[in-house]
């Protein structure tokens, strides 16, 4: 995989799902809201690695590492499991160590069928990504299963507060 300034990690054991498609699409908002460009996206889809998760000579998943570390700005997007991130996405986290995502801005993105799990971003996954050397300037974007079918208007709530801290963290000023 080649390196990304713009980085999705997707955390649903099942492939192509909602998941992917709405860390899909905040990336493409991020693109538009702060000039990095959108079609180099790289998106690292965990259920395709599997069990080389758990195999620390894997090639594959180094490679992947790789790609989020170098990453401007990366989406880190997970379906809501037992009120919290998926065991897929923390099996891949593991991988770093406590400087791993130094330099790189994440913004955690979760899905769940229920809004009282909506903190959950901001309790587990946060935490998460700061542990390992994330800056995460921005609130998490929490994104209901009855909202996916018409993502603009989330994305709009989301991106009004979070457009100057992501203008700001790949270099550009407040943008406003
Ligand atoms: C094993 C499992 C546990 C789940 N736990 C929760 C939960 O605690 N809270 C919640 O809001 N949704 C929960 N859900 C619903 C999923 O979060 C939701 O169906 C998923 O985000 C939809 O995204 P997808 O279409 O990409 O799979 C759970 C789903 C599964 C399969």
């Amino acid at each position: 995989m080649t390196s990304s300034p713009l980085v999705v990690v997707v955390g649903n054991p099942k492939a192509a799902s909602r998941t992917r498609t709405a860390g899909e699409a905040a990336a493409a908002r991020i693109a538009a809201l702060t000039g990095l460009d959108a079609e180099g996206t790289a998106v690292i889809e965990l259920a395709d690695l599997g069990p080389q998760l758990f195999d620390w000579s894997s090639a594959a998943v180094r490679a992947a590492t790789e790609t989020l570390a170098g990453a401007t700005v990366a989406v880190i997007a997970t379906p809501v499991y037992k009120a919290t991130y998926t065991g897929l996405l923390k099996a891949f986290l593991d991988w770093f160590g406590q400087t791993g995502l130094d330099g790189v801005a994440a913004v955690p993105l979760m899905v769940g069928a229920a809004a009282n799990h909506a903190l959950a971003v901001e309790t587990h996954l946060r935490p998460l990504l700061v542990e390992i050397g994330a800056t995460v300037p921005t609130r998490g974007l929490y994104l209901l299963e009855s909202e996916l079918d018409a993502l603009d208007e989330p994305l709009d709530r989301w991106a009004t507060h979070a457009g100057p801290y992501l203008r700001r963290a790949v270099g550009g000023g407040s943008g406003s």
